[in-house]
């Protein structure tokens, strides 16, 4: 098994510096300076490595459907704006790699459920489903049929039915991996599985955000703890902040101050586009990654639980995403 800690020696004593100082560990600073470490090699390619990728038309989704392409990958771009879903999967193509476009608007369950079950049919199993479509929104909004708050159906409950829906063609592969991308936000929230979903009552976008990032966490551990040996490994992965559209539009005081310190989308998925790179079942899941090293999933004694809790959290919250996901529900 490959030690995949965190860097010793120098390396590792510039990596705890930036990782305590937090904006030069989120701001490109991290992996200009990271990058210089020994152990920081190419990718691999992996021809006909199977890839789903969510909010591939734009962003960071956008800059890992061309690294994954150049690494040869088959990568399915899913998205709900065509021209841009297509164009993604063409700039895979482009890059050496097989693009293949979805069109799916993630905030509304059924579609996500037609999604599921369109790749279930197509593919004979999925090596790597990327969870990283998301946004930040300003105002409350739920879905059309079921009524439940964007945010939250966007970053937690499509990719719990994706994930459940895709389950089988997941454990066809030699040891599938689920990476979910999470934010520096979450570490602003603890998790409570009754205050997860805010109703129009005092919203707040950036809380709704953090909430439901933090969920995805608690998510990823449960599902991974659920997994049997040699099954599905289920990660995190922090891109940084990064310069991408989404930022510029719900964050844009930040995009303005922080400009020049932001990471490029493609610095920003190196880590992802690496994980999904590497061979099955390396490294193990349940960790969360940025900087191509395992990171901490708490930064504030305040929102830090021990692991008998998280894992009660994690039984609570499977076990209501089934029910609110269930066909019909
Ligand atoms: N950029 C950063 O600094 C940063 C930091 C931490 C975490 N993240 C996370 O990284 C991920 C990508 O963010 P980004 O910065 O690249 O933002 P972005 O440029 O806005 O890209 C977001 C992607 O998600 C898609 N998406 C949003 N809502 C969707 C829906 N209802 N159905 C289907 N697709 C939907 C968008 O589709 P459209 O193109 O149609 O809008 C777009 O492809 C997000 O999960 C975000 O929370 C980003």
């Amino acid at each position: 098994m490959v030690d995949r800690g965190r860097p010793g020696g120098v390396a590792g004593g510039i990596d705890a510096v930036l990782e305590a100082s937090v904006v030069g560990s989120f701001t490109r600073l991290g992996p200009a300076l990271r990058r210089k470490s020994a152990a920081w090699l190419p990718l691999h390619r992996r021809p006909g490595r199977v890839v789903v990728l969510t909010g591939a038309s734009s962003g960071l989704g956008r800059a890992a459907a061309e690294q994954l392409g150049e690494l040869a990958m088959t990568v399915v771009c899913v998205g709900r704006d065509a021209e841009r879903t297509e164009e993604a999967a063409a700039a895979v193509t482009r890059a050496g790699g097989t693009g293949i476009a979805e069109l799916c608007d993630l905030a509304d369950l059924d579609t996500t459920a037609a999604l599921a079950a369109k790749l279930a049919a197509d593919l004979d199993h999925i090596d790597v489903l990327i969870h990283n479509a998301g946004a930040l929104l300003q105002d409350h909004t739920t879905t059309t049929a079921r009524g439940h708050e964007v945010t939250l159906t966007v970053h937690l409950l499509s990719p719990h039915l994706l994930t459940s829906r895709l389950r089988a063609t997941l454990d066809a592969a030699e040891q599938a991996k689920v990476l979910t991308m999470t934010s520096g936000g979450m570490y602003t929230e603890r998790f409570d599985l009754e205050h997860l979903e805010m109703g129009p009552d005092g919203y707040r976008g950036s809380v709704a955000y953090a909430r439901a990032k933090r969920a995805q966490v608690v998510w990823t551990l449960a599902e991974q703890a659920r997994q049997p040996a040699g099954g599905i490994d289920f990660s995190l992965v922090h891109p940084g902040w990064a310069k991408t559209p989404g930022v510029a539009s719900s964050l844009p005081t930040f995009d303005r101050l922080l400009g020049p310190l932001l990471r490029s989308p493609g610095e920003g998925v190196d880590t992802l586009c690496w994980l999904a790179s590497l061979e099955p079942g390396d490294p193990p899941g349940g960790q969360l990654w940025l900087d191509r090293a395992p990171r901490s999933l708490f930064k504030l004694p305040s929102t830090r639980v021990d692991d008998a809790t998280l894992a009660r959290q994690g039984d609570e919250l499977l076990a209501w995403l089934d029910e609110v996901t269930a066909p019909g529900s």
